[in-house]
């Protein structure tokens, strides 16, 4: 596909989905200008690049999140060691017809998600570009936003469904752009979450445990309704993705010289949080 046809194919679906998009400088309406631009009443402009995703950081931002960490957190998330959060999600929200995901990253979790349940449109968010350049070049089907979530593009009551997976999160915002009878799912890392590489990575630290009582706890105030519901379990590891798992994850940045890590299995525990708004 060629960089023309992916500006004019992220265009014509954000034109599609216009009347979710707000301005994040003064909130009024959108609209798509000439296939290139959204432009909202008040003339406020935001280029959509040739790989088919709009930029509506209205400040700068710098990311602690390259290029190379997004290609490991794609390649580890493609191998399928999330595939069970993955599914739960889609469960929890089949008959969501908008799904944001906030703090997207390089957009598979939602990709792979909006997939399995195979029906509506999915919005992904991210204050890293090269997170969102990735997502927009591998999943043209969705739409993507560079963005910061505290001050997010999007009008207010416009998803059925917000998703937040291992990001910081934004609970006014939510309550701002969640529909009615809409929900919010958090997913949040529990003691076990990656426990073999901590375990070498930070053997005889305090930083080999944590705990996220008091995330869980300020989501149970914020939302209705809250389910928790806990998932843990572990896989096989292929040789060629320690590396990747090192890159993917803040933990791995401590420690320079990875070449004395074995792994061939590893563990995934988490926190699934839903929440009605
Ligand atoms: C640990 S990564 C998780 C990415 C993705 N959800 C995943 O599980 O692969 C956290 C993400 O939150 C994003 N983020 C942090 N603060 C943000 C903000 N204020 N607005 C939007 N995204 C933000 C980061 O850029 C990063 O991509
Ligand atoms: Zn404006």
């Amino acid at each position: 596909m060629g960089a023309l046809s992916k500006r004019a194919l992220g265009a014509a679906l954000m034109e599609q989905y216009i009347t979710l998009f707000a301005c994040p400088i003064c909130q009024s309406s959108m609209h798509v200008y000439e296939q290139g631009r959204l432009v909202c009443a008040a003339n406020h402009s935001f280029d959509i690049a040739k790989q088919g995703y709009v930029n509506m950081l209205t400040h700068g931002a710098t990311s602690k999140y390259s290029k190379s960490l997004f290609e490991s957190r794609k390649a580890i998330i493609d191998s399928g060691i999330y595939d069970a959060i993955e599914a739960k999600i889609a469960e929890c929200i089949t008959s969501a017809n908008t799904v944001l995901d906030t703090g997207c990253g390089e957009g598979s979790h939602l990709a792979r998600i909006m997939a399995e349940k195979s029906k509506g449109i999915g919005f992904g968010i991210d204050i890293a570009k090269e997170g969102i350049v990735a997502a927009a070049r591998h999943y043209p089907q969705q739409i993507w936003c560079v963005g910061d979530l505290a001050k997010s593009p999007f009008a207010p009551s416009s998803f059925d469904a917000i998703l937040n997976i291992l990001s910081p999160a934004n609970y006014d915002e939510f309550k701002r752009l969640i529909a009615p009878n809409g929900c919010v799912i958090k997913v949040v890392p529990q003691s076990g979450y990656l426990q073999e590489l901590r375990a070498q990575l930070y053997a005889d630290s305090s930083k080999e445990t944590y705990s996220n009582e008091q995330i869980v706890a300020r989501f149970r105030e914020s939302f209705h309704k809250v389910d928790v519901e806990r998932i843990t379990y572990t896989v096989p590891l292929a040789k060629e993705l320690v590396a990747a798992l090192l890159e993917m994850t803040p933990m791995g940045w401590y420690k320079k010289d990875n070449t004395d890590i074995l792994l061939n299995e590893i563990t995934i525990d988490v926190e699934i949080l839903i929440g009605e708004a």
